[in-house]
């Protein structure tokens, strides 16, 4: 039996899957990334959890009977894909980062390294609802913000593979410092990262909306996450709805930036701050149809992630399968 090994290495969360030929995940393994610890830290735990996933369903499907054809590696950052580094993962902190070969020593397969919403938007289009349109885009609003294309019927890499970096484009010139070195990108009003800032930021400057942000999900007031401002916004918090809005305009603001450019036909939403519903997406909608070209945006279908949290482990495998023989194995 083939399969395929998906990882995605995100800002919080690494997760690694297997997947059959057809894109359908076998097993999947969850864990903490707590990038925090360093980069040998964090690949160490993700062999230990991908060679865990193996042996269990070596165990299941009886001894030799499967065989890993190739790895697909779904990473948040900028990337040197045919070296298989990580040049540059912000919320991880990691710089030039050699992945890849590591993988393929362990591994004895051939390792390929994307963007993780490069991967997404491929496993969208390759996986999901609705597979095989020609022009869309997938956003992921997670604790980066991040994007991948798929315009004329196929992926938009770039030269080095770094295409659709939503997440970094300004939207205010004079705006926040990011740690990409751009100032008011998206991402420093909506990711998840930065609600979370903006929200320890009202409560340091003692506003009490914000402290009762802290207060009602039980947590001291530094500990405040994107979820819990989303729990606070849906139990009618004032402060947690405002805070919301203004990220669902700021994204949505960059989003009429991005349809400018490419036209597509649909827009796929995913990760996990795009949870928090209408509170986000509904500013972000509004702010569309007030900043848009209305010719442009208004052939725009939006659509919330078919695949949710396993698009880039399956986008990265099913990418794995597509490029097999244009690698070989170290
Ligand atoms: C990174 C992107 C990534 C996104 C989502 C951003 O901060 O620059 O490469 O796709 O976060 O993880
Ligand atoms: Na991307
Ligand atoms: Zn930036």
């Amino acid at each position: 039996n083939n399969l395929y090994l998906g990882i995605d290495l995100g800002g919080t969360k690494m997760l690694a899957a297997l997947i059959d030929e057809q894109g359908r995940i076998v097993a999947k393994i969850q864990e903490p990334t707590f990038a925090d610890r360093g980069a040998d830290d964090v690949i160490r735990r993700l062999i230990v959890i991908s060679d865990a996933l193996i042996a269990d369903e070596s165990a299941r499907a009886g001894a030799g009977s499967i065989t890993i054809r190739g790895i697909g590696v779904a990473v948040a950052g900028v990337l040197e894909p045919d070296q298989g580094i990580i040049s540059l993962a912000t919320n991880l902190g990691w710089h030039n980062v050699q992945l890849g070969p590591i993988l393929e020593k362990w591994f004895h397969c051939p390792v390929h390294i994307l963007n993780d919403a490069n991967a997404a938007a491929f496993g969208e289009w390759m996986a999901g609802e609705k597979a095989g349109i020609q022009d869309m885009i997938y956003i992921t609003v997670s604790t980066g913000i991040g994007a991948g294309i798929i315009s004329g019927g196929r992926l938009i890499q770039g030269t080095t593979h770094s295409a659709a970096e939503f997440g970094h484009i300004t939207i205010d010139r004079s705006g926040p410092l990011c740690a990409c070195g751009n100032r008011g990108c998206v991402e420093m009003y909506t990711a998840g990262h930065s609600i979370a800032r903006r929200a320890w930021v009202a409560i340091q400057a003692g506003e009490p909306e914000a402290a009762a942000i802290a207060a009602l999900n039980g947590v001291e007031p530094e500990r405040v996450t994107a979820e819990h401002v989303a729990v606070a916004a849906k139990a009618g918090n004032d402060f947690a709805i405002r805070l919301l809005a203004d990220a669902g305009e700021a994204l949505g603001c960059g989003i009429v930036t991005f349809a400018h450019l490419l036209n597509p036909a649909l827009i796929v939403i995913g990760g996990s701050v795009s949870q928090s519903g209408a509170l986000l997406l509904d500013p972000m909608l509004a702010a569309i149809r007030r900043y848009g070209i209305s010719k442009v945006v208004g052939s725009i279908t939006f659509a919330s992630s078919a695949l949710g949290g396993t698009a880039g482990v399956i986008g990265a495998a099913l990418w794995a399968r597509e490029h097999l023989a244009l690698k070989q194995t170290l």
